[in-house]
């Protein structure tokens, strides 16, 4: 069964909306283990827009689930990250101005400084994951450079997805396809299942673990699913969505259904 992260980050952009200290991100540990969860997944950014220093330190010391901190490779966010000492961080691109992350890591531009970032994490026995765009010249990137995990982003097949299933004519997302026709649009998700699939499978071959997220709801999920080779997502905006109506434990619960 493919194991589940819970980004639970998305308690604390609520909590931000108001700027107190309702609800607490902490509080979620315990629910999220009980619903079947595997992981807590969190983004310490650099403006700290939700999860504070604070909030990622209390998550650490109190989860009874493997934390995942993914994380700029930023040298501030890094020193942190290695006093924090969680299972794993994954390392993402961050701009100041985006809404959420909109893309993978480019591993071969900055392959120097991921190199040093990832050693500095080993160092401080942290396992390193990059969350990459499915492409195989990065996945084989992410074998030089000693990572242990890869995160395929599924925010292109995602984003396609909901364009072509809901009346939502774009999302956040980036991608230029607005007015495509709906065939193209079939197209344009097929071959993005492909490069996830390929992209999963190389890792895969190559000794990678693989994981994959960003934009998988309960509609677009099971596609991801059949990929054998992935073998985690991590899940957020969707399931604290879905838990103001259910509550945090039934809207896990009905992920983890479908991760069967
Ligand atoms: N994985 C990574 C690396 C992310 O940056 C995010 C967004 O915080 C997610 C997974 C989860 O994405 P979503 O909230 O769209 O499910």
């Amino acid at each position: 069964m493919i194991k589940l992260g819970v980004n639970i980050d998305h308690i604390a952009v609520l909590r931000e909306a108001r700027k107190i200290n309702d609800p607490d991100p902490v509080d979620a540990l315990g629910i999220v283990k009980r619903a079947g969860a595997d992981q807590i997944t969190i983004h310490l950014r650099e403006d700290r827009r939700h999860i504070h220093d604070e909030d990622a330190e209390r998550i650490v010391q109190l989860s009874t689930l493997p934390v995942n901190l993914e994380c700029s490779i930023d040298e501030e966010i890094i020193d942190i990250i290695c006093r924090l000492k969680p299972h794993r961080a994954t390392l993402v691109p961050e701009k100041r101005e985006e809404v959420t992350t909109e893309g993978g890591l480019d591993i071969v531009t900055y392959a120097e400084r991921t190199q040093a970032v990832i050693e500095k994490l080993h160092a401080n026995e942290i396992e390193v994951s990059l969350f990459i765009d499915p492409d195989l010249e990065m996945v084989k990137q992410a074998v030089a450079l000693g990572a242990e995990w890869i995160e395929l982003h599924t925010g292109t097949y995602a984003n396609i997805y909901a364009m072509l299933n809901s009346n939502l004519s774009h999302t956040h997302h980036t991608i230029q396809a607005l007015e495509l026709p709906r065939h193209t649009l079939q197209e344009k998700l097929k071959e993005s299942l492909t490069l996830l699939k390929e992209s999963a499978e190389y890792g895969q071959s190559l000794g990678l673990k693989v994981a994959a997220g960003h934009g998988l709801n309960y509609q677009n999920v099971t596609p991801i699913v059949e990929i054998g080779a992935i073998e985690e997502l991590n899940i957020g905006q969707s399931i604290i969505a879905r838990s103001v109506f259910t509550g945090l434990e039934t809207a896990v619960r009905e992920m983890k259904a479908l991760l069967q």
